[in-house]
C-alpha cells in the first residue's frame, strides 16, 4: 500500500465475509443499519428513499436550515483505499449539508497505519471508535461485509455504534452509486416499470453495473427489460445474471448495440476499468469496443436518456464528442452526480436516525 497500489495476491482475502456475514434487510427501517449491498433493498424501502430525496432536494433548493440539524452532532469518516472524485466528495457534501462533520486521515489513508501494515478489520476498528459511520472504498471484493463483521463486534466493546457505509468494494458492488442511478431513472422516467435499460461496457468488472441491475431486481420492476451489451470476455457475471433471473427480470445479452440501442428508454455507458486488468495487452484489445459519441446518439430515442456514472475516458471519443453529448438534452449524467448528493444525504439522514424529512 506504501506505494499507492495493492498486491494483487491479496485482492481475494475479503471473500469469505461474503458467507461470514448477512447484511440486514431495510425492511422500512434504515436507523442503525450498514449499507454494503443492493441486496438489503425491496422496492418499499426504494420508495421511501426516493420520497426522503425529493424532499431533501426541495429543501436543499429553499435553503432550508432545518436540514442542517438532521446529522447535527454527528461524525462521518471516509476511508478511501481506491481513488474517488464523486463518491467521497458527494458523501462529504452530504454529511455537511446535513450539519454534520467529517474526519478523514490528515494525509490520506496511504500515510495512516496502513503504511505500517495494518490490515483491514483493526483499520474500521479504529475509525469506529471516533465516528458514526464510515464511507469504506477498498480495492478487495468482500471488504464492506468485513467491516461489517468487525464493527459489530467492536459494538460489544464501545460506547459507539458504528455504521459502515460501501463506497466501493474491488469489482464486487457499489450500492450507494446504485441507489442514485436508480433514483435518477425514477426522476426522469417517472417510472422504473416498463423500461428498456442496456448497460454497455465493461459488465465484468463495472461494479455500479454488478449493484444497478441487482437494484432494478430488488425492485422487482414490472414489464422492465434489461439488455447487457459487452464484449464476451467482459461479459456480466453469472452470478449477477442468475440472481437477475430468479426475480424475473427479462435479460437480453448481446456484443451488438444496434440490436437494442433503437428500442432503449435508458443508456448506462460505461467505462472498461483499466485498473482491474491484469494483462495491459488485454486492456488495450478491449479499450475501444464501444464508443459513445453523438452519431452513435443519434441513433436512439427522441426520449431516451443516457447515463454514466463517471469518469469517462475514450469511451466517450474525443474531448469534442464529450461537449458535443454534453449539450444533448437526453444526457444526464451530471444530473446524475447531483443526484448523488442528495440520495446520499437521505441515506445518511437515514441511517443516523436524524429527525425525519
Ligand atoms: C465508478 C466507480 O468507482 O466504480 N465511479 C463512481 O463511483 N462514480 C465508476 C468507474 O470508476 O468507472
Amino acid at each position: 500500500m506504501s506505494n499507492g497500489t495493492v498486491n494483487r495476491t491479496d485482492l481475494r482475502q475479503s471473500e469469505r465475509f461474503l458467507s461470514l456475514y448477512t447484511p440486514p434487510k431495510i425492511a422500512g427501517e434504515f436507523t442503525g443499519k450498514h449499507i454494503i449491498s443492493v441486496e438489503q433493498f425491496d422496492r418499499h424501502d426504494l420508495q421511501i428513499l426516493f420520497d426522503a430525496t425529493l424532499s431533501i432536494r426541495r429543501r436543499m433548493r429553499q435553503h432550508d436550515r432545518g436540514l442542517l440539524q438532521l446529522t447535527a452532532g454527528r461524525l462521518m469518516a471516509t476511508l478511501f483505499y481506491e481513488a474517488s472524485t464523486r463518491t467521497d466528495l458527494s458523501f462529504q457534501a452530504a454529511m455537511r449539508h446535513l450539519g454534520g462533520e467529517v474526519v478523514a486521515a490528515s494525509n490520506g489513508v496511504q500515510f495512516s497505519s496502513i503504511y505500517k501494515g495494518e490490515n483491514l478489520a483493526d483499520t474500521v476498528r479504529a475509525v469506529g471508535c471516533y465516528a458514526d459511520v464510515i464511507v469504506l472504498r477498498h480495492p478487495n471484493v468482500g471488504s464492506s461485509y468485513e467491516a461489517a463483521y468487525y464493527l459489530d463486534l467492536l459494538r460489544e466493546q464501545v460506547i459507539r455504534q458504528p455504521l459502515v457505509i460501501s463506497g466501493g468494494d474491488g469489482i464486487g458492488e457499489h450500492p450507494t452509486q446504485a441507489l442514485l442511478d436508480i433514483f435518477t431513472i425514477f426522476d426522469c422516467k417517472h417510472r422504473i416499470d416498463g423500461l428498456n435499460i442496456t448497460l454497455v461496457g465493461d459488465l465484468r468488472h463495472g461494479r455500479t453495473v454488478h449493484s444497478l441491475a441487482k437494484l432494478i431486481a430488488r425492485y422487482e420492476a414490472q414489464d422492465t427489460t434489461l439488455n447487457f451489451v459487452a464484449p464476451d470476455e467482459l461479459r456480466m457475471p453469472e452470478n449477477v445474471l442468475n440472481y437477475i433471473r430468479e426475480q424475473g427480470i427479462a435479460v437480453n445479452e448481446t456484443d451488438n448495440l444496434y440490436d437494442v440501442l433503437g428500442e432503449t428508454d435508458v443508456i448506462y455507458w460505461t467505462r472498461v476499468q483499466e485498473e482491474r486488468f491484469e494483462d495491459p495487452d488485454s486492456y488495450e484489445a478491449i479499450k475501444d469496443r464501444f464508443i459513445m459519441t453523438p452519431a452513435v446518439l443519434a441513433q436512439a430515442k427522441d426520449d431516451v436518456i443516457l447515463m454514466h456514472p463517471l469518469p469517462r475516458k475514450h469511451e466517450m471519443g474525443t474531448p469534442a464528442d464529450h461537449d458535443a453529448l454534453d449539450a444533448d438534452p437526453r444526457t444526464v449524467y451530471f444530473k446524475q452526480m447531483e443526484n448523488g448528493m442528495f440520495v446520499r444525504m437521505a441515506l445518511l439522514a437515514k441511517v443516523l436516525g436524524g429527525l425525519w424529512v
